[in-house]
């Protein structure tokens, strides 16, 4: 089966071939992250514009290099949610389009379950059930996954995702959007033990996330410390933003590693997947990797690639949920809050 994947749920216009849930045939993404730059984050109204200028060239080049026509796609997946709802529907609306005059089946997806299959189209797979944490700029959350289509939401966090601090200290530190490859670039030359930001654990069995305190540590000890001393400041920029990229990091990746070993001795889960755009970040792929190997876990993550938005993970859950029978109709609307991270 050849699925055409399409993804428009933020800031990416993604198309992807696949055949199966086995041959990536194409993968494009258009990033919008010099539009949207200058204003230090995204622009609701200009995406959604963006995106529509962009949906056709991009699903034509998917097309192209996976040197197929659109005759030959079996059926369309196409994200639902969750995301911005004026780009969920320019994706939304152009897959239906597209249905209707080729007389494709098409399927909508949610943006979480591409996040949580994501780990399928990298080399090492887990076997099922295993728990797995998607960290992006919309969610932090810890989920048993018992299959390809039964996902279980044991934590979430309470205010912000780990992606959102990243994106939020940045801006603070004057970084450029977004801000978690520009921290984790500095946070190399920095030292991780040179600042103690203050890791929130919540209650002792809690499996929530919370980052909004992290946030606010940074924005004081940046008030305290680099506005108060502008001349020292000057010798060596640098170095004082690295130490505050590298220990914010390391708070950050420490709490989301600690919490994810913690929900699978809590299930006995031996199969540990990390997922969502935050996975790109290299330290956390480390100490990920590291605290599940001290436990005997087998670890699984998706090449960065696939971490931050794609629609490859649109299409291999597209295929899935046509497998299962699913079936999109025309009055099928976008929606901006995912049912998956709703606690049940
Ligand atoms: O999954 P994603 O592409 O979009 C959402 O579904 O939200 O995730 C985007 C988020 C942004 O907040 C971005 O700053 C973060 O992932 N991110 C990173 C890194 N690369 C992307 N965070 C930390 N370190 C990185 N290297
Ligand atoms: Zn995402």
């Amino acid at each position: 089966m050849i699925i055409l994947g399409i993804e428009s749920s933020c800031d990416e216009t993604a198309a992807a071939v696949m055949e199966n849930d086995e041959r990536l045939l194409a993968n494009v993404v258009n990033s919008q992250i010099d539009l949207h730059a200058k204003y230090g984050g995204v622009v609701p109204e200009l995406a959604s514009r963006k995106h529509l200028e962009d949906i056709f060239p991009v699903v034509d080049q998917a097309l192209q290099e996976a040197r197929i026509t659109l005759d030959q796609v079996d059926g369309l997946a196409i994200t639902q949610g969750p995301g911005l709802i004026g780009s969920l529907l320019v994706g939304l609306s152009f897959a239906k389009a597209l249905a209707l005059v080729k007389k494709i089946p098409y399927v909508g997806v949610d943006h979480m379950a591409g996040h949580l299959l994501s780990v399928f189209l990298g080399k090492t797979k887990p076997d099922f059930p295993f728990v797995a944490l998607i960290a992006s700029g919309g969610h932090s959350s810890i989920f048993l996954v018992t299959d390809y289509f039964h996902y279980t939401l044991l934590g979430r966090t309470r205010d912000d995702a780990a992606g959102e601090a990243f994106d939020k200290v940045a801006k603070i530190l004057g970084l450029p959007y977004p801000g978690g490859p520009a921290i984790s670039e500095l946070a190399k030359n920095g030292d991780p033990d040179s600042i103690n930001f203050p890791r929130s654990w919540l209650e002792p069995d809690s499996l929530d996330f919370s980052f909004s305190g992290i946030k606010t540590s940074v924005a004081n000890y940046v008030k305290q410390n680099l506005r108060r001393a502008p001349q020292a400041d000057e010798k060596n920029p640098s170095s004082v933003t690295a130490n505050i990229c590298a220990s914010f990091q390391e708070a950050v990746v420490d709490v989301l590693a600690t919490k994810t070993m913690k929900a699978c001795r809590k299930l006995a889960a031996t199969n540990v997947v990390l997922a969502g755009g935050v996975a790109a970040n290299p330290r956390l792929r480390e100490v990920f990797a590291k605290m599940a190997a001290r436990e005997g876990f087998k670890v699984s993550m998706p090449p960065t690639q696939f971490c931050t938005d794609n629609a490859a993970m649109i299409a291999l859950a597209g295929f899935h949920a046509f497998r299962q029978g699913a079936a999109g109709h025309s009055d099928m609307d976008a929606y901006s809050r995912s049912p998956l991270t709703e606690l049940a």
